[in-house]
């Protein structure tokens, strides 16, 4: 009792000084907020994103994501941290600025009702994938990717994204990013630790696994 009362002493200044990696919380109010956004607004807004995101939320341009199929608690998430400069990308922080929350909820359940994007698979070596997803690396104290994105990279729960057919240079370069701390809006730091753990030549094989990956 007395230690764990110490550890916890220990850890209380670091929890005050940290900055929190979002300012959404997930209650449940919240979660009702965004399950309620208006289908047919988030399509008339969704217009302004199509130029980038591709007409469907599938993006025809590879450092651009696709957001169609995405959770939509995901998207609303991601959309306010760009907003809260959680995440920064100086294109998506001048869009996600001008949105309001409702707008933010209406977009998200706009782009989760549509269909996810699809690719044929390539026949490419992707052990290192393979292996990182479906067991992780226990020396390297990494989880199996699945274990959270889901076997069929479909997402789970509120936080979580859906991986299936996300574009392959927006994979790698979001992976960098937590990687070397660019991005930090992961709660928990969960995705920081681990792409820490993950070498150039396995963020690739992984951003193509699931390029090629269906729900
Ligand atoms: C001029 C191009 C452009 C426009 C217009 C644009 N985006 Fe983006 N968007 C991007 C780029 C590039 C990224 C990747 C940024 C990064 O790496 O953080 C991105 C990232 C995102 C993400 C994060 C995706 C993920 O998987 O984490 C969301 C959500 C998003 N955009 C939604 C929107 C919405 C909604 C609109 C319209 C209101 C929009 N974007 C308009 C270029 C654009
Ligand atoms: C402990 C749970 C967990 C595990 C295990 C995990 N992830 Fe994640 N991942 C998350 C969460 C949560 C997010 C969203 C964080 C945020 O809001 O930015 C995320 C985000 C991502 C993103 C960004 C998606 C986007 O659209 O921007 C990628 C790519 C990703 N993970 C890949 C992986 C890979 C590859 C593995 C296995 C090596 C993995 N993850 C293992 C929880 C996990």
């Amino acid at each position: 009792m007395k230690r764990t009362l110490s550890l916890f002493l220990l850890l209380v200044p670091a929890l005050l000084i940290a900055e929190p990696a979002s300012n959404i919380a997930w209650t449940p109010d919240a979660l009702n907020f965004v399950k309620d956004g208006n289908l047919k607004k988030g399509k008339q807004l969704a217009e302004s994103c199509t130029g980038c995101h591709g007409e469907k939320g599938v993006s025809q341009m590879d450092a651009f994501p696709s957001l169609a199929g995405q959770l939509a608690t995901y998207t609303y998430k991601q959309l306010r941290d760009y907003a809260d400069n959680k995440r920064t990308h100086a294109l998506m922080n001048s869009v996600a600025v001008g949105l309001s929350e409702q707008d933010s909820a209406d977009l998200a359940v706009w782009f989760a009702s549509l269909p996810e994007a699809q690719h044929k698979a390539k026949k490419q070596k992707l052990e290192k994938a393979e292996v990182l997803v479906a067991k992780g690396n226990g020396k390297k104290i990494i989880p199996p990717c699945f274990t959270c994105h889901g076997g069929n990279g479909q997402g789970e729960r509120q936080d979580i994204p859906a991986l299936a057919g996300q574009q392959v240079e927006y994979f790698v370069n979001t992976l960098t990013e937590y990687k070397t701390g660019v991005r930090q809006n992961d709660v928990y730091s969960r995705m920081r630790l681990i792409s820490e753990q993950l070498s150039a030549e396995e963020i690739k094989q992984l951003a193509q696994y699931y390029y090629q990956m269906r729900k």
